[in-house]
């Protein structure tokens, strides 16, 4: 079987997706336009009186607004009814496709067919539905796999009625379950011949490509330990490296490409590492070569496997301009001092980041003038590697410690920072550096976090960005912050959202698990979302090694611990802290937080053999 795997579409694309499953099976054709976010996928337990669902996946959580403990041990007929308080299906749910599936459970055959559905909030949804049994080894059917399309239904309802009594959804769902007789299996109906299960007549790789390739990593998981055939299936690593693009998204499935360690471990394994943690360690490195003259302050960012660190604050608040590198796939890695032409003036407090594979991106910082808000980049795979000035339009003030991050490959994100005479900014400001002439533009938002320096800016989910601490103005103070705010840069009007923190308005609490506030900490950014940070500057006795780790994707996201084995380092500061290939985050220079040791480096490896 050989796939063409840069061919899939990838998580983006997916709203205007066209999903063709026709040819394998006579008959069997399936397309279908405007799919609503990824496929849902439920498996009922057949040998339970009326097929209790077991599993959901994200999918169908995402699409139905029902959250999977919602509807765990309940039968999926639920979705007929419009909304959660409805108790009975809604009279324009087609009554012959209903009795169809229930014909085709009843005779152990595969289903697919489309009917209406409902969201949670009594939206209409069409679903695109296929039903088939899973056999035991014993020929018995043990499960149902339901794997749904749901897209948008035109059909005009109205707003949902609210319901006459408010009842918790527990006692809710206690009436819709009872309103129906639960199903029995007799035993002759469920030895039926595997032959009937057309999704199972798939050719595998339709399955894979069509079916299993739009499921998250840990849907495949589960679906491998349903049958013999989804198990043997879900050992493929071309249907992995599927799976982990699209949740993942093409950018950081290529930059793991390059990394030569996650290509030995396999997609499979990798999912699954990146996905539980459960191998993540600390690790100390000693390097050679030197960077000299000594200095702190600098900041550094990976550019594949290479560390490059730009600048700092040398003898005498003597602000630098040399590059240097480290290249980390080297048998030997050891700094480098590169040649560069067109330096940029010296500096620290500024910003590093790559961008689009290669392309080193400065902005700011304290200079020997003061502070500095130009952009110079410089292409570190080029022949003669030469730093270039960005002329961007409209530059917002010059600043040092603010915090940027990059967007889409083309888009450097600066936030914040420490303005002239001390002050502290709450901008945001985007800058597309493959434009002819950039402009720079301001993030308009009619609600902006406190003004901070030295917080984190991290990208989640492909445009959303998030903020973490700083040192935040709060009144007449500036207090050390553990706040964390979003903003959705695709949306039209995006505004920042406070999303859990102890000291803003509407704030979720963290809840005493939640990292103590603090500044010029590491937030590293972990392949489907999360978000991990440690070190900076911590009041008290907590630990700036303590890793904390946050999913802003969840509905109601909170901060856990995450013990690390492993010696870690005693400082960690964001700026010369960088993600390299994006399964380990070097530390450098955190051995005394006063004397910059930069051949004595920091790993926290995110994934087994990832040396
Ligand atoms: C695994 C599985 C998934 C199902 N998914 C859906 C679904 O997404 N939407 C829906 O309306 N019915 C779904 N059904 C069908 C209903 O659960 C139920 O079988 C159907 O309504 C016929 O039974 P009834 O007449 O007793 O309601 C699913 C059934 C199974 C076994």
């Amino acid at each position: 079987m050989e796939w063409d795997s840069d061919s899939d579409g990838g998580g983006g694309d997916e709203e205007e997706e066209e999903v063709e499953v026709g040819g394998a099976v006579p008959g069997f054709s399936l397309a279908i336009e405007g799919v609503l976010g990824s496929c849902g996928m439920v498996v009922s337990d057949a040998l339970e009186p009326d097929f209790p669902i077991i599993y959901v996946n994200r999918g169908f959580e995402e699409a139905t607004g029902y959250r999977a403990e919602e509807v765990l041990g309940r039968n999926c007929r639920f979705l007929q009814c419009r909304g959660p308080f409805a108790q009975r299906r809604h009279p324009l749910v087609d009554a012959t496709v209903v009795s169809e599936i229930r014909r085709c459970i009843d005779n152990g055959t595969d289903f697919r067919g489309d009917l209406l559905n409902f969201r949670k909030d009594g939206s209409p949804l069409m679903n695109r539905l296929h039903l088939t049994p899973i056999y035991g080894d014993d020929e018995t059917i043990t499960h149902y796999m339901g794997i749904q399309f749901f897209t948008k239904a035109n059909v005009e309802l109205g707003p949902l009625p609210g319901p006459i009594i408010k009842e918790p959804v527990k006692s809710a769902r206690f009436a819709l379950d009872s309103s129906f007789q639960p199903m029995s299996m007799g035993p002759g109906q469920s030895n039926l011949c595997r032959d009937y299960s057309s999704i199972f007549q798939l050719t595998d790789e339709v399955l894979c490509q069509s079916i299993l390739s739009k499921l998250s990593p840990r849907d495949i998981a589960s679906v491998s330990s349903v049958c013999r055939r989804l198990y043997h299936l879900t050992r493929n690593e071309d249907l992995w490296r599927m799976v982990c693009q699209n949740a993942w998204g093409s950018e950081t499935t290529q930059a793991l490409e390059t990394v030569p360690a996650a290509r030995r471990l396999g997609w499979g394994r990798l999912a699954r590492e990146l996905t539980t943690l459960e191998a993540v360690a600390w690790r100390k490195l000693t390097v050679g070569g030197a960077v000299e003259p000594s200095r702190c302050n600098f900041s550094a960012c990976a550019v594949g496997n290479r560390v490059v660190l730009f600048g700092g604050e040398g003898v005498n608040m003597q602000p630098m301009n040399d590059t240097f590198v480290l290249d980390l796939n080297a048998s030997n890695p050891e700094w480098r001092h590169i040649n560069v032409s067109s330096a940029p003036p010296g500096r620290w407090g500024h910003t590093l980041s790559c961008l689009n594979g290669s392309w080193l991106v400065v902005f700011g910082g304290c200079g020997r003038q003061g502070l500095l808000n130009d952009v110079f980049m410089l292409d570190l795979d080029a022949k003669h590697p030469t730093w270039r000035e960005i002329p961007g339009v409209a530059p917002p003030v010059p600043r040092s410690w603010h915090s940027s991050c990059t967007l889409d490959g083309t888009k450097l994100v600066v936030s914040g920072g420490c303005a002239d005479s001390g002050v502290l900014l709450s901008d945001t400001y985007l800058l597309d550096v493959t434009m002819d002439r950039p402009v720079w533009r301001e993030v308009p938002a009619s609600w902006k976090p406190p003004s901070r320096l030295g917080h984190s800016m991290s990208v989640y989910g492909g445009r959303k960005i998030l903020m973490f601490g700083g040192l935040a103005k709060s009144g007449p103070l500036r207090l050390r912050s553990s706040d964390v705010f979003t903003m959705d840069l695709s949306e039209e009007e995006p505004c920042w959202r406070c999303l859990t923190g102890s000291g803003m308005p509407g704030a979720g609490n963290p809840a005493g698990s939640g990292p103590p506030p603090r500044l010029d900490h590491v937030a590293v950014s972990l392949p489907g979302g999360r978000i991990l940070i440690f070190g900076g500057s911590v009041a008290g006795l907590h630990s700036a090694s303590q890793l904390y780790i946050l999913d802003p994707t969840e509905e109601k996201p909170t901060w856990r611990i995450l013990n690390v084995p492993g010696r870690p380092p005693r400082f960690a500061w964001g700026h010369s802290t960088c993600v390299v290939g994006g399964t380990k985050a070097i530390v450098l220079g955190g051995q005394t937080g006063e004397e910059w040791m930069l051949t004595e480096i920091h790993e926290l490896s995110l994934a087994s053999n990832s040396v």
